[in-house]
């Protein structure tokens, strides 16, 4: 099976998660990404029960209003039920490297502000340690130069994402190279770097289960 159709068959699973555990008036937490897509695809036929939702990225929000979901900003929506958003890499433990999309901020945000992180993703994003998916780093652009020598003295090789330019107006390095041992430990010491925004780490706040398409249907990973 294609990997398209994998990632269809997780939002998929994703919409009928949602579906199912679907109130009144529940505002909920859209990411960023291809699977992610799919999944707004799937939430229009809903859209008329829905309160509306909250975006991670300017992207998502336009295509959520061009399924008629209306959009809010998160200030004035309290906590979350549930954030659907897609990862570029999952282990076991449910920790994710995101932000291929360049959405890494908004998407952390929106996790911490979520009681429950469903994650949606093809087959391939499942792996033992996480690393060979260069991890991006949302950095102030007058310290990419500087971030990256930080970088260097932790051991990964750092690369500007040309072009590229976050919706809150910064810059990605991506590090390459990197074999993971110890997400959390790696995840605060990127974080304690002056200039770093976020990093797309998502270690002290993971999934909460992970829904990977596979050629058979849904898998449903927990910790
Ligand atoms: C965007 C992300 C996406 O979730 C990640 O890149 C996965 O994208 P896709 O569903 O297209 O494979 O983190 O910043």
């Amino acid at each position: 099976m294609a990997v398209d159709e994998q990632k269809r068959t997780a939002a998929r699973g994703a919409f009928d998660y949602v579906e199912k555990r679907l109130e009144n008036d529940m505002v909920i937490g859209v990411g960023t990404g291809s699977t992610v897509d799919y999944f707004i695809t799937e939430l229009s036929a809903i859209a008329h029960r829905l309160a509306g939702t909250v975006a991670s990225s300017v992207a998502t929000a336009q295509r959520l209003k061009e399924h008629n979901i209306p959009v809010f900003d998160l200030n004035g929506c309290g906590m979350l039920e549930i954030y659907v958003d897609g990862a570029d890499e999952a282990n076991h433990n449910l920790q994710l490297i995101k932000g291929g999309g360049a959405a890494l901020t908004r998407e952390k945000v929106i996790a911490a502000a979520s009681r429950l992180f469903l994650c949606v993703a093809d087959e391939s994003k499942l792996v033992h340690v996480l690393g060979e998916f260069p991890l991006p780093v949302e950095v102030i652009p007058m310290a990419r130069s500087h971030v990256a020598r930080q970088i260097v003295k932790l051991g990964g090789d750092p690369v500007y994402r040309e072009a590229c330019v976050t919706d809150n107006g910064n810059h990605i390095l991506d590090i390459y190279n990197l074999d993971i041992m110890d997400p959390r430990k790696l995840e605060q010491a990127l974080n304690q770097i002056t200039g770093v925004v976020t990093n797309g780490l998502f270690a002290e706040r993971g999934a909460d289960i992970l829904l990977v398409g596979t050629d058979q249907g849904v898998r449903t990973v927990t910790c």
